[in-house]
Protein backbone atom coordinates (compact mmCIF):
# COMPACT_ATOMS: atom_id res chain seq x y z
CA UNK A 1 0.00 0.00 0.00
CA UNK A 2 1.03 3.52 -1.05
CA UNK A 3 1.23 6.14 2.08
CA UNK A 4 -0.36 9.01 2.39
CA UNK A 5 2.73 10.77 3.97
CA UNK A 6 6.49 9.90 5.56
CA UNK A 7 7.03 9.27 9.12
CA UNK A 8 10.04 11.27 8.89
CA UNK A 9 8.46 14.08 7.57
CA UNK A 10 5.61 14.46 10.13
CA UNK A 11 8.70 13.64 12.88
CA UNK A 12 10.42 16.90 10.90
CA UNK A 13 7.65 19.07 11.62
CA UNK A 14 7.17 18.75 15.14
CA UNK A 15 10.83 18.90 16.08
CA UNK A 16 10.90 22.13 13.80
CA UNK A 17 8.00 23.86 16.05
CA UNK A 18 5.70 23.13 13.04
CA UNK A 19 1.60 22.06 13.01
CA UNK A 20 0.66 19.10 11.59
CA UNK A 21 -2.36 19.13 9.27
CA UNK A 22 -5.22 17.25 10.17
CA UNK A 23 -4.65 14.86 7.31
CA UNK A 24 -1.02 14.20 8.83
CA UNK A 25 -2.76 13.29 12.15
CA UNK A 26 -5.22 11.25 10.82
CA UNK A 27 -2.34 9.03 9.22
CA UNK A 28 -0.12 9.01 12.11
CA UNK A 29 -2.51 7.28 14.64
CA UNK A 30 -3.90 4.89 11.72
CA UNK A 31 -0.57 3.99 10.64
CA UNK A 32 0.86 3.57 13.78
CA UNK A 33 -1.40 1.35 15.25
CA UNK A 34 -1.45 -0.93 11.70
CA UNK A 35 2.00 -0.74 12.58
CA UNK A 36 3.00 1.35 9.50
CA UNK A 37 5.03 3.23 11.74
CA UNK A 38 8.00 1.82 13.35
CA UNK A 39 8.09 2.22 16.86
CA UNK A 40 11.54 4.22 17.14
CA UNK A 41 10.02 6.60 14.82
CA UNK A 42 6.92 6.99 17.01
CA UNK A 43 8.93 7.36 19.85
CA UNK A 44 10.75 10.00 18.20
CA UNK A 45 7.49 12.07 17.60
CA UNK A 46 6.24 11.49 20.87
CA UNK A 47 9.06 13.24 22.28
CA UNK A 48 9.18 16.39 19.69
CA UNK A 49 5.76 16.65 20.64
CA UNK A 50 6.88 16.52 24.63
CA UNK A 51 9.49 19.50 24.06
CA UNK A 52 7.38 21.45 21.76
CA UNK A 53 4.04 20.91 22.82
CA UNK A 54 0.62 20.97 20.17
CA UNK A 55 -2.08 23.33 19.51
CA UNK A 56 -5.56 22.90 20.40
CA UNK A 57 -6.92 21.86 17.19
CA UNK A 58 -4.26 18.99 16.75
CA UNK A 59 -4.95 17.93 20.25
CA UNK A 60 -8.39 17.48 19.60
CA UNK A 61 -7.72 16.27 15.55
CA UNK A 62 -5.34 13.74 17.44
CA UNK A 63 -7.76 12.34 20.23
CA UNK A 64 -10.44 11.95 17.54
CA UNK A 65 -8.18 9.98 15.61
CA UNK A 66 -7.22 8.07 18.45
CA UNK A 67 -10.87 7.65 18.98
CA UNK A 68 -11.29 6.63 15.66
CA UNK A 69 -8.78 3.49 15.68
CA UNK A 70 -11.70 1.50 18.25
CA UNK A 71 -15.33 1.27 19.18
CA UNK A 72 -17.46 3.90 20.80
CA UNK A 73 -20.47 3.04 22.91
CA UNK A 74 -23.61 4.53 23.16
CA UNK A 75 -26.16 4.47 25.87
CA UNK A 76 -28.32 6.94 23.70
CA UNK A 77 -31.07 4.00 24.09
CA UNK A 78 -31.26 4.04 27.81
CA UNK A 79 -33.32 7.30 27.78
CA UNK A 80 -32.23 9.02 30.45
CA UNK A 81 -29.09 11.17 30.72
CA UNK A 82 -25.04 9.61 31.50
CA UNK A 83 -22.83 10.89 33.63
CA UNK A 84 -19.07 9.82 34.77
CA UNK A 85 -16.10 10.78 36.91
CA UNK A 86 -12.25 10.38 36.04
CA UNK A 87 -9.84 11.13 38.41
CA UNK A 88 -5.95 11.48 37.74
CA UNK A 89 -5.13 8.98 40.03
CA UNK A 90 -3.78 9.44 43.81
CA UNK A 91 -3.60 7.31 46.98
CA UNK A 92 -6.40 6.46 48.76
CA UNK A 93 -8.18 7.90 46.37
CA UNK A 94 -11.38 5.27 46.78
CA UNK A 95 -14.35 8.12 45.42
CA UNK A 96 -15.88 6.20 42.76
CA UNK A 97 -16.80 3.83 44.68
CA UNK A 98 -19.41 5.32 46.79
CA UNK A 99 -19.56 8.07 43.94
CA UNK A 100 -20.94 5.74 41.30
CA UNK A 101 -23.96 4.42 43.36
CA UNK A 102 -24.36 8.23 45.17
CA UNK A 103 -25.52 8.91 41.30
CA UNK A 104 -27.58 6.95 39.92
CA UNK A 105 -29.58 7.59 42.75
CA UNK A 106 -31.04 10.52 41.35
CA UNK A 107 -31.32 8.72 37.86
CA UNK A 108 -28.25 9.83 36.07
CA UNK A 109 -26.57 6.39 34.84
CA UNK A 110 -22.99 6.14 35.31
CA UNK A 111 -20.67 3.74 33.13
CA UNK A 112 -17.89 4.11 35.12
CA UNK A 113 -14.93 2.19 33.16
CA UNK A 114 -12.15 1.91 35.46
CA UNK A 115 -8.09 0.17 35.19
CA UNK A 116 -5.80 -1.17 37.62
CA UNK A 117 -3.06 -0.13 39.66
CA UNK A 118 0.20 0.24 38.48
CA UNK A 119 3.22 1.53 41.05
CA UNK A 120 1.87 3.51 43.89
CA UNK A 121 -1.94 4.72 42.91
CA UNK A 122 -4.59 2.13 43.48
CA UNK A 123 -6.85 0.85 41.09
CA UNK A 124 -10.62 0.99 41.35
CA UNK A 125 -10.88 -2.91 40.09
CA UNK A 126 -7.85 -3.74 42.20
CA UNK A 127 -10.24 -2.57 45.31
CA UNK A 128 -13.68 -4.15 43.96
CA UNK A 129 -12.12 -7.42 42.93
CA UNK A 130 -11.42 -7.78 46.97
CA UNK A 131 -15.17 -8.37 47.65
CA UNK A 132 -16.01 -12.08 47.37
CA UNK A 133 -17.40 -12.87 43.82
CA UNK A 134 -17.23 -9.50 42.24
CA UNK A 135 -15.86 -9.71 38.76
CA UNK A 136 -14.83 -7.15 36.48
CA UNK A 137 -15.27 -8.49 32.89
CA UNK A 138 -18.95 -7.30 31.38
CA UNK A 139 -19.88 -7.34 27.67
CA UNK A 140 -21.19 -4.13 26.33
CA UNK A 141 -24.97 -5.70 26.64
CA UNK A 142 -24.39 -6.35 29.91
CA UNK A 143 -22.84 -3.29 30.71
CA UNK A 144 -26.34 -1.44 29.21
CA UNK A 145 -28.66 -3.82 30.68
CA UNK A 146 -26.72 -3.60 34.21
CA UNK A 147 -27.25 0.65 33.71
CA UNK A 148 -30.99 0.30 32.75
CA UNK A 149 -32.05 -2.30 35.85
CA UNK A 150 -29.66 -0.69 38.56
CA UNK A 151 -28.39 2.86 37.36
CA UNK A 152 -24.75 1.92 38.03
CA UNK A 153 -21.43 -0.18 36.31
CA UNK A 154 -17.93 0.19 37.72
CA UNK A 155 -16.23 -2.48 35.23
CA UNK A 156 -13.07 -3.14 33.52
CA UNK A 157 -12.41 -1.11 29.96
CA UNK A 158 -13.27 -3.68 26.98
CA UNK A 159 -10.19 -4.10 24.55
CA UNK A 160 -11.58 -1.98 21.53
CA UNK A 161 -11.83 1.40 22.62
CA UNK A 162 -9.01 3.49 21.76
CA UNK A 163 -6.68 0.73 20.72
CA UNK A 164 -4.43 3.59 19.03
CA UNK A 165 -3.98 4.44 22.66
CA UNK A 166 -2.77 1.52 24.23
CA UNK A 167 -0.35 1.12 22.19
CA UNK A 168 0.92 4.37 22.39
CA UNK A 169 0.81 4.54 26.31
CA UNK A 170 2.88 1.53 26.38
CA UNK A 171 5.52 2.91 23.70
CA UNK A 172 5.50 6.59 26.38
CA UNK A 173 5.84 4.35 29.14
CA UNK A 174 9.18 2.81 27.98
CA UNK A 175 10.53 6.33 26.15
CA UNK A 176 10.13 8.67 29.28
CA UNK A 177 7.07 10.80 27.38
CA UNK A 178 4.55 10.08 29.13
CA UNK A 179 4.42 13.41 31.17
CA UNK A 180 3.79 15.24 27.24
CA UNK A 181 0.40 17.23 28.67
CA UNK A 182 -0.88 16.91 25.09
CA UNK A 183 -0.48 13.40 25.11
CA UNK A 184 -1.87 12.75 28.64
CA UNK A 185 -5.03 14.73 27.76
CA UNK A 186 -5.94 13.15 24.49
CA UNK A 187 -4.59 9.90 25.79
CA UNK A 188 -7.54 10.16 28.82
CA UNK A 189 -10.11 11.85 26.54
CA UNK A 190 -9.97 9.40 23.54
CA UNK A 191 -11.14 6.61 26.24
CA UNK A 192 -13.68 8.52 27.84
CA UNK A 193 -15.60 9.95 24.71
CA UNK A 194 -15.43 6.67 23.31
CA UNK A 195 -17.00 5.49 26.37
CA UNK A 196 -19.68 7.24 25.02
CA UNK A 197 -20.60 9.39 28.47
CA UNK A 198 -23.11 12.36 27.93
CA UNK A 199 -20.83 14.42 30.46
CA UNK A 200 -17.99 14.33 32.20
CA UNK A 201 -16.53 15.32 35.58
CA UNK A 202 -12.24 15.17 36.23
CA UNK A 203 -10.76 15.10 39.45
CA UNK A 204 -7.27 16.13 38.34
CA UNK A 205 -5.01 16.03 41.26
CA UNK A 206 -2.21 18.23 42.98
CA UNK A 207 0.63 16.91 44.67
CA UNK A 208 3.30 14.32 45.99
CA UNK A 209 0.79 11.42 45.61
CA UNK A 210 -0.38 12.44 42.43
CA UNK A 211 0.90 12.40 38.69
CA UNK A 212 1.28 16.24 38.45
CA UNK A 213 2.64 17.54 41.27
CA UNK A 214 2.43 21.77 41.01
CA UNK A 215 -0.17 23.25 40.03
CA UNK A 216 0.61 25.19 37.14
CA UNK A 217 0.71 21.63 35.17
CA UNK A 218 -2.46 20.62 36.94
CA UNK A 219 -4.13 23.20 35.59
CA UNK A 220 -3.10 23.20 32.08
CA UNK A 221 -3.70 19.31 31.90
CA UNK A 222 -6.94 19.59 33.22
CA UNK A 223 -8.01 22.92 30.88
CA UNK A 224 -7.05 20.65 28.05
CA UNK A 225 -9.21 17.96 28.87
CA UNK A 226 -12.22 20.07 29.58
CA UNK A 227 -11.74 21.96 26.46
CA UNK A 228 -11.67 18.52 24.58
CA UNK A 229 -14.50 17.17 26.15
CA UNK A 230 -16.51 20.46 25.02
CA UNK A 231 -14.90 20.03 21.04
CA UNK A 232 -16.42 16.83 21.40
CA UNK A 233 -20.17 17.71 22.21
CA UNK A 234 -19.15 15.88 25.90
CA UNK A 235 -20.48 18.69 28.74
CA UNK A 236 -16.79 18.34 30.47
CA UNK A 237 -15.93 19.96 33.96
CA UNK A 238 -12.82 19.81 35.97
CA UNK A 239 -11.78 20.00 39.46
CA UNK A 240 -8.68 20.37 41.00
CA UNK A 241 -8.05 18.95 44.09
CA UNK A 242 -5.50 18.50 47.04
CA UNK A 243 -2.90 15.01 46.72
CA UNK A 244 -0.82 15.99 48.98
CA UNK A 245 -1.96 13.80 51.63
CA UNK A 246 -3.72 10.75 51.34
CA UNK A 247 -7.66 10.89 50.81
CA UNK A 248 -9.54 9.27 54.08
CA UNK A 249 -7.91 6.92 56.52
CA UNK A 250 -6.94 3.93 54.50
CA UNK A 251 -5.20 3.25 50.95
CA UNK A 252 -5.27 -0.14 50.19
CA UNK A 253 -7.81 -2.63 48.45
CA UNK A 254 -9.88 -4.48 50.88
CA UNK A 255 -9.97 -1.07 53.52
CA UNK A 256 -10.69 1.09 50.81
CA UNK A 257 -13.48 -0.76 50.15
CA UNK A 258 -14.70 -0.93 53.85
CA UNK A 259 -14.38 3.06 54.08
CA UNK A 260 -16.31 3.65 51.17
CA UNK A 261 -19.07 1.21 52.68
CA UNK A 262 -18.75 3.38 55.85
CA UNK A 263 -19.63 6.71 53.76
CA UNK A 264 -22.48 4.79 52.08
CA UNK A 265 -23.63 4.47 55.85
CA UNK A 266 -23.62 7.96 56.42
CA UNK A 267 -20.20 8.10 57.69
CA UNK A 268 -16.52 7.72 57.68
CA UNK A 269 -13.48 10.29 56.82
CA UNK A 270 -14.82 13.88 56.27
CA UNK A 271 -12.55 14.52 53.06
CA UNK A 272 -13.90 11.64 51.44
CA UNK A 273 -17.37 12.60 52.27
CA UNK A 274 -16.71 16.45 50.87
CA UNK A 275 -15.30 15.21 47.73
CA UNK A 276 -17.71 12.38 47.02
CA UNK A 277 -20.95 14.65 47.48
CA UNK A 278 -19.14 17.71 45.73
CA UNK A 279 -18.23 15.25 42.47
CA UNK A 280 -21.82 14.06 42.91
CA UNK A 281 -22.98 17.23 42.82
CA UNK A 282 -21.02 18.52 39.65
CA UNK A 283 -22.00 15.10 37.54
CA UNK A 284 -25.56 15.61 38.46
CA UNK A 285 -25.56 18.95 37.18
CA UNK A 286 -23.53 18.40 33.96
CA UNK A 287 -26.48 15.99 33.36
CA UNK A 288 -29.03 18.40 34.08
CA UNK A 289 -30.08 17.75 37.23
CA UNK A 290 -29.67 20.74 39.32
CA UNK A 291 -32.21 20.36 42.61
CA UNK A 292 -30.73 17.03 44.03
CA UNK A 293 -29.39 16.66 47.59
CA UNK A 294 -26.70 14.14 47.54
CA UNK A 295 -25.28 14.62 51.15
CA UNK A 296 -29.01 13.35 52.17
CA UNK A 297 -28.54 10.27 50.05
CA UNK A 298 -25.40 9.22 51.85
CA UNK A 299 -27.57 9.75 55.18
CA UNK A 300 -30.44 7.92 54.26
CA UNK A 301 -29.70 4.56 52.93
CA UNK A 302 -30.35 5.36 49.41
CA UNK A 303 -26.82 5.35 47.60
CA UNK A 304 -26.23 2.46 49.46
CA UNK A 305 -29.20 0.35 48.32
CA UNK A 306 -27.70 0.80 44.32
CA UNK A 307 -24.30 -0.01 45.72
CA UNK A 308 -26.04 -3.51 47.34
CA UNK A 309 -27.57 -4.42 44.03
CA UNK A 310 -24.25 -2.86 41.45
CA UNK A 311 -22.30 -5.03 43.51
CA UNK A 312 -24.78 -8.08 43.49
CA UNK A 313 -25.28 -7.74 39.95
CA UNK A 314 -21.54 -8.12 39.06
CA UNK A 315 -21.72 -11.62 41.10
CA UNK A 316 -20.43 -9.91 44.52
CA UNK A 317 -21.67 -10.22 47.98
CA UNK A 318 -22.14 -7.05 49.65
CA UNK A 319 -22.64 -8.45 53.01
CA UNK A 320 -19.78 -10.96 53.29
CA UNK A 321 -16.32 -10.19 55.25
CA UNK A 322 -13.85 -8.56 53.44
CA UNK A 323 -10.10 -10.45 53.27
CA UNK A 324 -7.64 -9.36 55.88
CA UNK A 325 -4.52 -9.30 56.25
CA UNK A 326 -2.36 -12.01 58.06
CA UNK A 327 0.01 -9.62 59.60
CA UNK A 328 0.01 -5.88 60.75
CA UNK A 329 2.49 -3.59 62.53
CA UNK A 330 2.26 -0.06 64.33
CA UNK A 331 4.10 3.26 63.75
CA UNK A 332 3.86 5.30 66.34
CA UNK A 333 4.15 9.00 66.85
CA UNK A 334 7.60 10.69 67.28
CA UNK A 335 6.79 13.20 69.14
CA UNK A 336 3.77 15.30 70.89
CA UNK A 337 2.47 18.13 68.34
CA UNK A 338 0.25 18.94 65.61
CA UNK A 339 0.26 16.71 62.46
CA UNK A 340 0.83 19.21 59.57
CA UNK A 341 2.25 16.25 57.60
CA UNK A 342 1.16 13.11 55.98
CA UNK A 343 2.66 13.00 52.76
CA UNK A 344 0.65 10.94 50.37
CA UNK A 345 3.39 9.84 47.94
CA UNK A 346 5.41 8.09 50.75
CA UNK A 347 2.04 5.99 51.95
CA UNK A 348 1.26 5.25 48.78
CA UNK A 349 4.72 3.46 48.22
CA UNK A 350 4.17 1.83 51.22
CA UNK A 351 1.11 0.53 50.96
CA UNK A 352 2.33 -0.81 46.83
CA UNK A 353 5.22 -2.69 49.01
CA UNK A 354 3.28 -4.08 51.32
CA UNK A 355 1.38 -5.89 48.57
CA UNK A 356 -1.44 -3.78 47.80
CA UNK A 357 -0.07 -2.47 44.47
CA UNK A 358 1.74 -3.93 41.53
CA UNK A 359 5.18 -3.15 39.81
CA UNK A 360 4.58 -5.26 36.88
CA UNK A 361 1.26 -5.68 34.86
CA UNK A 362 1.38 -9.57 35.29
CA UNK A 363 1.31 -8.85 39.80
CA UNK A 364 -1.13 -9.78 41.93
CA UNK A 365 -2.56 -7.84 44.32
CA UNK A 366 -2.92 -8.90 48.19
CA UNK A 367 -6.38 -7.89 48.92
CA UNK A 368 -5.44 -7.08 53.02
CA UNK A 369 -2.27 -5.37 52.36
CA UNK A 370 -2.42 -1.22 52.78
CA UNK A 371 -1.98 1.46 55.03
CA UNK A 372 -4.80 2.22 57.64
CA UNK A 373 -4.30 5.53 58.82
CA UNK A 374 -5.16 6.56 62.76
CA UNK A 375 -4.78 10.31 62.40
CA UNK A 376 -5.00 13.16 59.20
CA UNK A 377 -2.97 15.96 59.46
CA UNK A 378 -4.55 19.00 61.96
CA UNK A 379 -5.02 15.95 64.44
CA UNK A 380 -3.08 16.69 68.11
CA UNK A 381 -0.86 13.64 68.34
CA UNK A 382 1.47 11.65 71.78
CA UNK A 383 4.39 10.86 71.38
CA UNK A 384 4.36 7.07 71.23
CA UNK A 385 0.52 6.64 70.24
CA UNK A 386 -0.47 5.27 67.01
CA UNK A 387 0.00 6.85 63.76
CA UNK A 388 -0.53 3.68 61.46
CA UNK A 389 -0.96 0.51 61.04
CA UNK A 390 1.14 -1.60 58.33
CA UNK A 391 -0.83 -4.28 56.65
CA UNK A 392 0.55 -7.45 54.23
CA UNK A 393 0.28 -11.25 54.14
CA UNK A 394 4.17 -11.01 53.81
CA UNK A 395 5.66 -9.89 56.62
CA UNK A 396 9.09 -9.19 55.06
CA UNK A 397 7.57 -6.46 53.26
CA UNK A 398 7.55 -4.50 56.53
CA UNK A 399 10.94 -2.96 56.35
CA UNK A 400 10.93 -1.47 53.00
CA UNK A 401 7.41 -0.17 53.91
CA UNK A 402 8.78 1.66 56.85
CA UNK A 403 11.58 3.14 54.75
CA UNK A 404 9.29 4.52 52.45
CA UNK A 405 8.13 6.16 55.91
CA UNK A 406 11.20 7.56 56.91
CA UNK A 407 10.09 11.25 56.26
CA UNK A 408 6.43 10.87 55.65
CA UNK A 409 5.28 12.61 59.34
CA UNK A 410 5.96 16.02 59.83
CA UNK A 411 4.71 16.77 63.41
CA UNK A 412 4.57 20.72 64.35
CA UNK A 413 4.41 22.49 67.89
CA UNK A 414 0.76 22.66 69.25
CA UNK A 415 -0.97 25.86 68.16
CA UNK A 416 0.44 25.09 64.21
CA UNK A 417 -2.39 24.22 61.50
CA UNK A 418 -1.55 22.57 58.29
CA UNK A 419 -2.21 24.18 54.97
CA UNK A 420 -5.94 22.33 54.49
CA UNK A 421 -7.68 23.13 50.91
CA UNK A 422 -9.30 19.67 49.53
CA UNK A 423 -10.89 21.20 46.09
CA UNK A 424 -8.15 23.98 44.96
CA UNK A 425 -9.91 25.30 42.20
CA UNK A 426 -13.00 24.20 39.59
CA UNK A 427 -12.21 24.55 35.40
CA UNK A 428 -15.39 24.70 33.45
N1 LIG B 1 -3.70 7.97 32.24
C1 LIG B 1 -3.99 7.67 30.97
O1 LIG B 1 -4.97 7.00 30.68
N2 LIG B 1 -3.18 8.15 30.00
C2 LIG B 1 -2.10 8.92 30.27
O2 LIG B 1 -1.42 9.33 29.36
C3 LIG B 1 -1.80 9.20 31.59
C4 LIG B 1 -2.63 8.72 32.58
Amino acid sequence: MTEAFDAVDIIRIKRDHGILSPEQIDWTIDAYTRGAIADEQMAALNMAILLNGMDRAEISRWTAAMIASGERMDFSSLGRPTSDKHSTGGVGDKITLPLAPLVAVFGVAVPQLSGRGLGHTGGTLDKLESIPGWQPHLSNEDMLRQLAEVGAVICAAGTGLAPADKKLYALRDVTGTVEAIPLIASSIMSKKIAEGTGSLVLDVKVGSGAFMKDEARARELAETMVALGKDAGVNTVALLTDMSTPLGLTAGNAIEVEESVEVLAGGGPSDVVELTVRLAEEMLACAGVHDADPAAALKDGRAMDVWNRMIEAQGGDPRAALPVAKESEVVLAPADGVLVGLDALAVGVAAWRLGAGRARKEDRVQAGAGVRMHAKPGATVRAGEPLMTLLTDTPERFERAREALADAVVIAPEGSRPAQRLIIDRIA
